[in-house]
Protein backbone atom coordinates (compact mmCIF):
# COMPACT_ATOMS: atom_id res chain seq x y z
CA UNK A 1 0.00 0.00 0.00
CA UNK A 2 1.56 3.37 -0.81
CA UNK A 3 1.11 6.67 1.60
CA UNK A 4 -0.65 8.93 -0.34
CA UNK A 5 -3.44 10.85 0.56
CA UNK A 6 -6.89 10.17 -1.32
CA UNK A 7 -9.26 11.39 0.69
CA UNK A 8 -9.02 13.78 4.32
CA UNK A 9 -11.89 13.99 6.65
CA UNK A 10 -12.37 17.36 8.10
CA UNK A 11 -14.36 17.72 11.40
CA UNK A 12 -15.37 20.56 14.04
CA UNK A 13 -15.64 20.00 17.79
CA UNK A 14 -16.05 21.42 20.93
CA UNK A 15 -17.78 25.10 20.95
CA UNK A 16 -18.27 26.80 17.20
CA UNK A 17 -16.12 29.86 16.76
CA UNK A 18 -16.36 32.51 14.26
CA UNK A 19 -13.71 31.75 11.70
CA UNK A 20 -14.23 27.97 11.57
CA UNK A 21 -15.64 28.01 8.41
CA UNK A 22 -12.52 29.84 6.84
CA UNK A 23 -10.92 27.17 7.78
CA UNK A 24 -13.32 24.28 6.50
CA UNK A 25 -13.08 26.53 3.16
CA UNK A 26 -9.59 26.82 2.76
CA UNK A 27 -9.19 23.09 3.77
CA UNK A 28 -11.76 21.88 0.98
CA UNK A 29 -10.37 24.43 -1.58
CA UNK A 30 -6.71 23.00 -0.63
CA UNK A 31 -8.04 19.32 -1.01
CA UNK A 32 -9.67 19.84 -4.40
CA UNK A 33 -6.60 21.77 -5.96
CA UNK A 34 -4.40 18.41 -4.94
CA UNK A 35 -7.13 16.48 -6.06
CA UNK A 36 -8.04 14.81 -2.86
CA UNK A 37 -11.58 14.39 -1.87
CA UNK A 38 -12.17 16.33 1.13
CA UNK A 39 -14.73 14.51 3.31
CA UNK A 40 -17.32 16.71 5.63
CA UNK A 41 -17.59 14.76 9.02
CA UNK A 42 -20.53 15.97 10.76
CA UNK A 43 -21.22 17.24 14.63
CA UNK A 44 -17.58 16.65 15.42
CA UNK A 45 -16.35 12.76 16.24
CA UNK A 46 -19.41 11.79 16.92
CA UNK A 47 -19.55 12.34 13.06
CA UNK A 48 -17.03 9.40 13.04
CA UNK A 49 -18.64 7.22 15.39
CA UNK A 50 -22.21 7.41 13.58
CA UNK A 51 -20.38 7.85 9.97
CA UNK A 52 -22.63 11.21 9.83
CA UNK A 53 -20.55 12.17 6.61
CA UNK A 54 -20.58 13.87 2.99
CA UNK A 55 -18.01 14.10 0.34
CA UNK A 56 -17.82 18.26 -0.05
CA UNK A 57 -17.09 19.78 -3.43
CA UNK A 58 -15.55 23.44 -3.96
CA UNK A 59 -18.86 24.66 -4.74
CA UNK A 60 -20.11 23.42 -1.27
CA UNK A 61 -17.99 25.72 0.41
CA UNK A 62 -18.43 28.99 -1.55
CA UNK A 63 -19.55 32.17 -0.21
CA UNK A 64 -18.74 30.23 3.73
CA UNK A 65 -16.08 32.87 4.87
CA UNK A 66 -18.76 35.43 5.66
CA UNK A 67 -20.55 32.95 7.66
CA UNK A 68 -20.16 32.67 12.03
CA UNK A 69 -20.90 29.12 13.16
CA UNK A 70 -19.60 25.91 11.54
CA UNK A 71 -21.14 24.40 7.97
CA UNK A 72 -20.54 20.81 9.84
CA UNK A 73 -21.86 21.48 13.54
CA UNK A 74 -20.36 20.89 16.56
CA UNK A 75 -20.14 18.45 19.38
CA UNK A 76 -18.56 17.73 22.66
CA UNK A 77 -18.86 13.58 22.10
CA UNK A 78 -19.15 12.05 24.99
CA UNK A 79 -18.75 8.75 22.88
CA UNK A 80 -15.53 9.32 21.34
CA UNK A 81 -14.02 9.56 25.20
CA UNK A 82 -14.44 5.82 25.64
CA UNK A 83 -12.22 3.22 23.94
CA UNK A 84 -15.24 2.29 22.22
CA UNK A 85 -15.75 5.10 20.59
CA UNK A 86 -12.58 5.77 19.34
CA UNK A 87 -12.33 2.38 18.23
CA UNK A 88 -15.54 2.85 16.21
CA UNK A 89 -14.21 6.08 14.65
CA UNK A 90 -11.27 4.77 13.66
CA UNK A 91 -13.15 1.96 11.86
CA UNK A 92 -15.41 4.72 10.07
CA UNK A 93 -12.48 6.15 8.81
CA UNK A 94 -10.90 2.68 7.41
CA UNK A 95 -14.03 1.84 6.07
CA UNK A 96 -14.57 5.33 4.49
CA UNK A 97 -10.71 5.51 3.05
CA UNK A 98 -9.70 8.62 5.01
CA UNK A 99 -6.18 8.72 5.30
CA UNK A 100 -5.99 11.81 6.93
CA UNK A 101 -8.03 14.25 9.42
CA UNK A 102 -8.35 17.73 10.27
CA UNK A 103 -9.51 18.23 13.65
CA UNK A 104 -10.49 22.01 14.51
CA UNK A 105 -11.37 23.39 17.79
CA UNK A 106 -9.58 23.77 21.31
CA UNK A 107 -7.25 21.18 23.92
CA UNK A 108 -10.39 18.42 23.93
CA UNK A 109 -10.62 18.17 20.26
CA UNK A 110 -6.69 18.50 20.30
CA UNK A 111 -7.06 15.57 23.26
CA UNK A 112 -9.52 13.34 20.42
CA UNK A 113 -6.84 13.96 17.82
CA UNK A 114 -4.02 12.60 20.09
CA UNK A 115 -6.37 9.01 20.50
CA UNK A 116 -7.16 8.76 16.88
CA UNK A 117 -2.91 9.30 15.74
CA UNK A 118 -2.41 6.68 18.51
CA UNK A 119 -4.42 4.31 17.03
CA UNK A 120 -3.14 4.89 13.47
CA UNK A 121 -5.05 7.56 11.80
CA UNK A 122 -3.30 10.13 10.41
CA UNK A 123 -4.47 13.61 12.11
CA UNK A 124 -3.73 17.68 12.09
CA UNK A 125 -5.56 19.90 14.46
CA UNK A 126 -6.42 23.94 13.83
CA UNK A 127 -6.17 25.96 17.09
CA UNK A 128 -10.10 27.69 17.14
CA UNK A 129 -11.60 28.87 20.53
CA UNK A 130 -12.30 32.29 21.42
CA UNK A 131 -10.38 31.96 24.88
CA UNK A 132 -7.21 31.82 22.89
CA UNK A 133 -6.13 29.52 25.77
CA UNK A 134 -3.74 27.18 23.79
CA UNK A 135 -0.04 27.77 24.81
CA UNK A 136 1.29 26.32 21.21
CA UNK A 137 -0.42 29.44 19.09
CA UNK A 138 -0.45 33.16 19.99
CA UNK A 139 -3.75 32.64 18.13
CA UNK A 140 -6.81 30.89 18.16
CA UNK A 141 -9.32 31.11 15.20
CA UNK A 142 -12.25 33.52 16.87
CA UNK A 143 -10.85 35.47 19.65
CA UNK A 144 -10.64 38.49 17.61
CA UNK A 145 -14.36 38.12 16.47
CA UNK A 146 -15.26 37.64 19.82
CA UNK A 147 -13.79 40.62 21.15
CA UNK A 148 -15.46 42.77 18.79
CA UNK A 149 -18.95 41.23 19.25
CA UNK A 150 -18.07 42.02 23.19
CA UNK A 151 -16.48 45.70 22.38
CA UNK A 152 -19.37 46.57 20.50
CA UNK A 153 -22.07 45.55 22.99
CA UNK A 154 -20.12 47.09 25.71
CA UNK A 155 -19.94 50.44 23.60
CA UNK A 156 -23.83 50.25 23.46
CA UNK A 157 -23.78 49.41 27.21
CA UNK A 158 -21.47 52.63 27.99
CA UNK A 159 -24.10 54.91 26.57
CA UNK A 160 -26.62 54.29 28.95
CA UNK A 161 -24.85 53.75 32.25
CA UNK A 162 -23.25 56.81 31.21
CA UNK A 163 -26.97 58.42 31.12
CA UNK A 164 -27.63 57.22 34.28
CA UNK A 165 -24.21 57.66 36.15
CA UNK A 166 -23.90 54.31 37.00
CA UNK A 167 -21.41 51.43 37.43
CA UNK A 168 -21.73 48.49 34.91
CA UNK A 169 -20.19 44.67 35.68
CA UNK A 170 -19.82 42.93 32.68
CA UNK A 171 -18.71 39.34 32.13
CA UNK A 172 -16.45 38.27 29.35
CA UNK A 173 -16.38 34.73 28.39
CA UNK A 174 -13.14 32.55 28.56
CA UNK A 175 -13.76 29.65 30.67
CA UNK A 176 -10.70 29.43 32.58
CA UNK A 177 -8.52 31.95 31.02
CA UNK A 178 -8.53 35.92 31.18
CA UNK A 179 -7.11 36.54 27.69
CA UNK A 180 -10.28 37.95 26.09
CA UNK A 181 -11.56 39.81 29.04
CA UNK A 182 -8.13 41.34 29.14
CA UNK A 183 -8.30 42.24 25.60
CA UNK A 184 -11.80 43.69 25.45
CA UNK A 185 -11.06 45.70 28.86
CA UNK A 186 -8.17 47.13 27.23
CA UNK A 187 -9.90 47.90 24.48
CA UNK A 188 -13.22 49.22 26.02
CA UNK A 189 -10.83 51.22 28.72
CA UNK A 190 -12.64 49.46 31.51
CA UNK A 191 -11.97 51.27 35.29
CA UNK A 192 -10.75 47.60 36.16
CA UNK A 193 -10.20 43.98 34.37
CA UNK A 194 -10.55 40.98 37.22
CA UNK A 195 -8.71 38.01 35.56
CA UNK A 196 -8.84 34.14 36.89
CA UNK A 197 -4.73 34.29 36.44
CA UNK A 198 -4.38 37.30 38.84
CA UNK A 199 -5.23 37.32 42.35
CA UNK A 200 -7.24 40.52 42.88
CA UNK A 201 -8.28 42.72 46.02
CA UNK A 202 -11.90 44.14 45.99
CA UNK A 203 -10.08 47.86 47.96
CA UNK A 204 -7.17 48.15 45.37
CA UNK A 205 -8.53 46.37 42.11
CA UNK A 206 -12.04 47.78 42.06
CA UNK A 207 -12.96 50.27 44.84
CA UNK A 208 -9.65 52.26 44.55
CA UNK A 209 -9.98 52.42 40.65
CA UNK A 210 -13.39 53.62 40.76
CA UNK A 211 -12.44 56.50 43.28
CA UNK A 212 -9.58 57.55 41.14
CA UNK A 213 -12.01 57.79 37.88
CA UNK A 214 -14.22 60.06 40.32
CA UNK A 215 -11.28 62.27 41.18
CA UNK A 216 -10.92 62.41 37.32
CA UNK A 217 -14.42 63.72 37.19
CA UNK A 218 -15.86 60.16 35.94
CA UNK A 219 -19.71 59.28 36.66
CA UNK A 220 -19.68 55.74 34.98
CA UNK A 221 -17.76 53.35 35.25
CA UNK A 222 -16.81 49.63 34.11
CA UNK A 223 -15.50 46.81 35.75
CA UNK A 224 -15.03 43.89 33.29
CA UNK A 225 -14.77 40.22 34.77
CA UNK A 226 -13.51 37.14 33.20
CA UNK A 227 -16.22 34.29 33.31
CA UNK A 228 -12.91 32.35 34.82
CA UNK A 229 -13.39 34.80 38.33
CA UNK A 230 -17.34 33.57 38.95
CA UNK A 231 -17.62 36.34 40.86
CA UNK A 232 -19.98 38.64 39.06
CA UNK A 233 -22.63 39.45 40.87
CA UNK A 234 -20.99 39.70 44.15
CA UNK A 235 -19.19 42.02 42.91
CA UNK A 236 -21.59 43.96 41.45
CA UNK A 237 -23.46 43.77 45.22
CA UNK A 238 -20.27 45.10 46.79
CA UNK A 239 -19.96 48.31 44.71
CA UNK A 240 -23.22 49.25 45.47
CA UNK A 241 -23.82 48.85 49.03
CA UNK A 242 -19.78 49.83 50.16
CA UNK A 243 -19.62 52.79 47.35
CA UNK A 244 -23.10 53.46 46.99
CA UNK A 245 -23.17 53.30 43.63
CA UNK A 246 -26.17 52.39 41.07
CA UNK A 247 -24.71 49.25 39.41
CA UNK A 248 -26.00 46.53 37.21
CA UNK A 249 -24.68 43.25 35.73
CA UNK A 250 -24.29 41.98 32.40
CA UNK A 251 -23.35 38.90 31.23
CA UNK A 252 -22.47 38.64 27.59
CA UNK A 253 -22.58 35.06 27.26
CA UNK A 254 -23.10 32.88 23.84
CA UNK A 255 -23.23 36.09 21.59
CA UNK A 256 -19.46 36.45 21.75
CA UNK A 257 -19.72 33.00 19.84
CA UNK A 258 -21.54 34.39 16.91
CA UNK A 259 -21.71 36.42 13.92
CA UNK A 260 -19.88 36.98 11.07
CA UNK A 261 -16.19 36.68 10.91
CA UNK A 262 -13.73 39.52 11.31
CA UNK A 263 -10.71 40.04 8.86
CA UNK A 264 -8.20 38.49 11.34
CA UNK A 265 -10.33 34.90 11.88
CA UNK A 266 -11.18 34.80 8.47
CA UNK A 267 -7.53 34.87 7.00
CA UNK A 268 -6.38 32.95 9.97
CA UNK A 269 -8.66 30.17 9.53
CA UNK A 270 -8.08 30.42 5.96
CA UNK A 271 -4.11 30.04 6.72
CA UNK A 272 -4.30 27.12 9.06
CA UNK A 273 -6.94 25.45 7.32
CA UNK A 274 -4.34 25.38 4.19
CA UNK A 275 -1.72 24.53 5.82
CA UNK A 276 -3.24 21.27 7.58
CA UNK A 277 -4.04 20.12 4.07
CA UNK A 278 -0.58 20.63 2.99
CA UNK A 279 0.65 19.06 6.26
CA UNK A 280 -1.32 16.12 5.84
CA UNK A 281 -0.63 15.58 2.18
CA UNK A 282 3.61 15.75 2.73
CA UNK A 283 3.12 12.78 4.99
CA UNK A 284 3.06 14.61 8.52
CA UNK A 285 0.73 13.62 11.01
CA UNK A 286 0.40 13.93 15.00
CA UNK A 287 0.52 17.98 14.89
CA UNK A 288 -1.08 21.21 15.61
CA UNK A 289 -0.90 24.26 13.19
CA UNK A 290 0.29 26.82 15.32
CA UNK A 291 0.32 31.19 14.57
CA UNK A 292 4.21 32.07 16.66
CA UNK A 293 6.40 35.28 15.65
CA UNK A 294 4.09 36.17 12.73
CA UNK A 295 4.49 32.62 10.66
CA UNK A 296 2.08 29.43 10.63
CA UNK A 297 4.08 26.43 11.38
CA UNK A 298 3.03 23.32 13.73
CA UNK A 299 4.12 21.84 16.62
CA UNK A 300 3.81 17.98 17.93
CA UNK A 301 -0.05 17.60 19.50
CA UNK A 302 1.58 16.06 22.56
CA UNK A 303 3.80 18.99 23.40
CA UNK A 304 0.75 21.08 22.66
CA UNK A 305 -1.51 19.72 25.39
CA UNK A 306 2.10 19.84 27.77
CA UNK A 307 2.09 23.74 27.53
CA UNK A 308 0.50 26.17 29.33
CA UNK A 309 -0.42 29.17 28.63
CA UNK A 310 0.24 32.53 30.56
CA UNK A 311 -1.41 35.79 30.40
CA UNK A 312 1.18 38.84 29.62
CA UNK A 313 1.22 40.67 33.29
CA UNK A 314 2.56 43.60 31.19
CA UNK A 315 -0.99 44.02 29.21
CA UNK A 316 -2.81 44.23 32.65
CA UNK A 317 -0.11 47.01 33.41
CA UNK A 318 -0.83 48.70 30.19
CA UNK A 319 -4.89 48.57 30.30
CA UNK A 320 -4.74 49.84 33.98
CA UNK A 321 -2.25 52.43 33.70
CA UNK A 322 -3.94 54.43 30.35
CA UNK A 323 -7.71 54.28 32.18
CA UNK A 324 -6.76 57.62 34.06
O1 LIG B 1 -14.48 27.58 24.97
C1 LIG B 1 -15.38 28.49 24.43
C2 LIG B 1 -16.47 28.81 25.43
O2 LIG B 1 -17.35 29.75 24.84
C3 LIG B 1 -15.99 29.31 26.79
O3 LIG B 1 -15.61 30.66 26.77
C4 LIG B 1 -17.19 29.03 27.65
O4 LIG B 1 -16.81 28.87 29.00
C5 LIG B 1 -17.71 27.74 27.08
O5 LIG B 1 -17.21 27.65 25.74
C6 LIG B 1 -19.21 27.62 27.05
O6 LIG B 1 -19.53 26.34 26.59
P1 LIG B 1 -20.98 25.89 26.11
O7 LIG B 1 -21.16 26.36 24.70
O8 LIG B 1 -20.96 24.42 26.22
O9 LIG B 1 -21.97 26.56 27.03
Amino acid sequence: MDNQIRRIGILTSGGDEPGMNSAIRAAVRTCCLHNVIPVGIYRGYNGLIYSDVKELTSDSVAGLNSKGGTMLYTARSQEFMTEEGQNRAVTTCRYLGIDGLIAIGGDGTFRGARALCAKGINTVCVPATIDNDIACTSYSIGSDTAANTAIDIIDKLSDTMQSHERCSVVEVMGRHAGYLALYVGMSTGATSILLPEHAFDFETDVVERIRKGKYHGKHHFLIIVAEGVGKTSEIAQRIESEMGIETRVSIIGHVQRGGSPSARDRSMGTRMGHRAVEELIAGNSNLVICYREYKITTVPIEEALQMKKTLDPYMLQVANDTYM
